[in-house]
């Protein structure tokens, strides 16, 4: 049966590069599952875009002296750029600064007032008096009252992750030294003690499949829940759509309007398909299944608050009153990864910079070794020897080495075709039935999102197919018995034609080229591009996947004998011990 599947990814910050850490706690398990449902004939939506307002975008525009437009216009082509590059496959990758989504956060805003889900009331707020502004939480810090964490951040502790008030900072400063009063201002409270119970019954049962730390973490939080402010004293960002509101200066916070992003990037990818009710497929059939990919920081927002949004709003653009809009079916949220042993730090340089690694290393040799080592269930490091090593001895060795001696030996032995088998041997039926077992093995761990196994068993099976061709050694059976060596190397062939797809949704573009070595024409996946896309008083560049002339099926090789080959190559580039010591050099130079 089709199951209907939306991927909603963390909206990256217009406000500095996408790291390492980034792409494996959020961006890349998303495609992995995304491409692994597609291979399985799901319909699957996979959208974000960057999260363009904010104080992170205007501290960024202050220190250069910039408009926040300019800021966020560079960082997003920037992602888009990146995100081609690492085979990233968003159906849609907008931005929270279009036109379509300033209309449905107004709308999802105007919603909740009318459902009585929102109050005003007129707090202190911090305000620097040398620049005669309020200051938007991130811009103070102080001690965390929780943790006591010295340096957390008015809005959140990078310490202990909680959300924090930050009029109750112990010293509180503003970031750049300034001056600080309390000043009255008004805002818009979502009324999170209302929807209260309804959270609780959606956290409450049926999360056994969330990953353990993401449901505990959610449930305190839910259970400690107050009216949280939901705008700002901010004039880059999406207007109050209340009379009067826009023009004091109060825009809809970030976190409110940005996790809208998911909802309306979804009506914009129907529109620009021209079915602009599709969407809906996504959001109110109740056997459509949507899941969010972030990293643990971002766990309150995506499991907690967007759920009270949702449940508050109760449905939008539809009239049909037994409908509600989905609730998150699951957050598999991923915890941090560090490098060589300590925290990145996008400020302090200490990251592998997205763009920079794919200069220097194949896309594929980053999503294996980021996804062998994804921080699932606890933090990872990213060491530069062990990127080598297992590149080298796993992906290359196993894998990479497989297809390549495979392929060239029938090229070579077989003139250029896949040999006819004849009749199979009992032990070559053996292991093509580990290997179509491989389908239902790694399949399981992907749909459970467990990504790290799901890879480490499609490795295995690839062990298997190498026992069997050192055991059978074609190389010495071709010379009594050319008979027996075509259909070892049948076998084989069809072993890593079905590898091929097992290994898809994790590295795509060998997968793309072993397709053309076995001499199939057309593509697993489709393509991606950029484009550009009017709107009445905007355009805007957004990375769309195009899944035309898309033939990948998750199911095992169906390989003909006869078939004809394309001239091989390796897949995989071996990796000198020395670049370990040269990307640590270079950390360090650059800090
Ligand atoms: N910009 C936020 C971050 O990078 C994530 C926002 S996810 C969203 O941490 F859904 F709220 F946009
Ligand atoms: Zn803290």
């Amino acid at each position: 049966m089709t199951e209907t599947i939306l991927v909603a990814v963390a909206w990256p910050y217009a406000n500095a590069d996408i790291h390492v850490g980034n792409i494996t706690g959020a961006y890349l398990p998303a495609d992995v599952f995304a491409r692994f449902h597609r291979l399985r004939g799901n319909r699957v939506l996979m959208v974000s875009g960057t999260d363009a307002h904010g104080t992170p975008i205007t501290v960024r525009a202050d220190a250069e002296g910039i408009p926040p437009q300019e800021v966020y216009e560079r960082y997003h082509r920037r992602f888009l750029d990146l995100f081609l590059k690492y085979g990233l496959a968003y159906d849609l990758f907008t931005s929270t600064h279009t036109e379509n989504h300033f209309k449905v956060s107004q709308d999802i805003f105007l919603a909740l007032k009318d459902h009585g889900c929102l109050y005003t009331e007129t707090e202190k707020q911090w305000y620097e008096r040398g620049k005669g502004r309020f200051l938007p939480d991130r811009y103070v810090e102080g001690e965390c009252y929780i943790c006591h964490y010295p340096n957390a951040r008015g809005d959140q502790c990078d310490n202990c992750g909680n959300l924090l008030d930050s009029t109750q900072l112990i010293n509180p400063r503003a970031k750049g030294g300034g001056e600080l009063e309390l000043r009255d201002t008004e805002h818009f409270y979502l009324d999170l003690g209302k929807l209260a119970p309804d959270l609780g019954r959606y956290l409450g049962a049926g999360k056994d499949h969330w990953r353990p730390n993401v449901i505990n973490r959610s449930r305190q939080d839910a259970a400690e829940l107050r009216g949280r402010a939901i705008t700002r004293d901010l004039d880059w960002g999406i207007p109050v759509p209340v009379a009067g509101w826009p023009e004091s200066g109060k825009c809809l916070y970030v976190w409110f309007e940005a996790v809208i992003g998911y909802f309306s990037a979804s009506i914009e990818w129907s529109r620009n398909h021209g079915t602009p009710e599709a969407w809906k497929d996504w959001w109110y059939d109740p056997g459509a299944k949507t899941y969010y990919f972030i990293g643990k920081d971002n766990i309150p927002f995506h499991a907690v608050i967007w759920p009270a949004q949702l449940i508050g709003v109760r449905r939008l653009y539809e009239t049909d009153p037994g409908k509600t809009l989905n609730l998150p079916y699951d957050v598999p949220a991923n915890e941090f990864l560090n490098l060589e042993g300590q925290k990145i730090s996008g400020s302090r340089n200490w990251a592998v910079w997205g763009l920079d690694s794919v200069e220097r290393y194949d896309p594929d040799a980053l999503r294996y070794y980021l996804i062998a080592n994804m921080p699932e269930a606890k933090d990872s490091d990213w060491s530069w020897a062990e990127f080598v090593a297992r590149n080298n001895n796993e992906l290359v060795a196993t894998w990479g080495n497989l297809a390549n001696r495979v392929l060239t030996f029938a090229y070579k032995n077989f003139d250029g075709r896949v040999p006819d088998p004849g009749d199979l041997r009992p032990e070559d039926i053996e292991l093509l039935a580990k290997v179509d077992a491989g389908f239902a093995g790694v399949g399981q761990l992907l749909k459970a999102v467990k990504l790290r196994a799901a890879l480490s068993e499609a490795l295995r099976v690839a062990s298997e197919v190498n026992r069997y061709l050192d055991v059978r050694a074609p190389w010495s059976e071709i010379k009594t018995d050319r008979a027996a060596a075509a259909k070892t190397i049948y076998t084989a062939l069809r072993a890593i034609d079905s590898l091929k797809i097992v290994f898809a949704p994790f590295l795509p573009f060998s997968s793309e080229t072993l397709h053309g070595y076995l001499g199939y024409d057309g593509s697993l996946f489709g393509a991606q591009k950029i484009e550009t896309f009017a709107e009445p008083a905007r355009t805007h560049e957004a990375l769309t996947y195009d899944p035309a002339g898309a033939t990948g099926q998750w199911q095992p090789s169906r390989l003909k004998g006869g078939q004809p080959l394309r001239p091989p190559a390796p897949l995989f580039k071996k990796l000198d011990e020395a670049v370990a010591e040269e990307e640590v050099a270079r950390l360090h130079e650059k800090r």
